[in-house]
């Protein structure tokens, strides 16, 4: 039998004792049920599926389980402590989300630019790479921007 593998998720442990290869996204998404952290295209190329592994940007769609394990996750609803996260809260006061598919994993993906860049500027944001197929990036760049302020 395989050893179960730890992983802390938004601050509380589990363990997943099935396949290890299994994707981080399929056990924060039909185990777990946070359903924030979406499913676009499966193969590490949308951002939907954004989290935080140890604070830094990754797709969970192509992050197995065995390399998740012993790190900490924080997903679009661990965000969120007393108050708003200020992304999230800049996220709202500049409307950036039409469909919103995509937005948690570009809100993730921006908090992870932030914290590495406090300032960045429009090619800083442009490394994000996450699709949004409402065509959001205006509005998500004046969002990273105000969050920056
Ligand atoms: Fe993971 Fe598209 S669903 S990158």
């Amino acid at each position: 039998p395989l050893a179960p593998l730890p992983i802390s998720i938004n601050g509380k442990p589990y363990f997943h004792d099935g396949d290890p290869a299994m994707p981080l996204l399929w056990f924060l998404r039909d185990i777990l049920r946070l359903t924030g952290t979406k499913y676009g295209c499966g193969i590490g190329a949308c951002g939907a599926c954004t989290v935080l592994i140890d604070g830094k940007a990754v797709r969970s769609c192509v992050t197995p389980m065995q390399a998740a394990a012993n790190h900490k996750i924080t997903t679009i609803e661990g965000l969120e402590t007393n108050a708003l996260h200020p992304v999230q809260q800049a996220w709202i006061e500049e409307d950036v989300a039409q469909c919103g598919y995509c937005q948690a994993g570009q809100i993730m993906a921006a908090v992870d630019l932030l914290q590495r860049k406090p300032k960045p500027n429009d090619d800083d944001i442009a490394t994000i790479g996450n699709f949004c197929r409402c065509g959001t990036y205006p509005r998500i760049r004046r969002a990273i921007a105000r969050a920056a302020e």
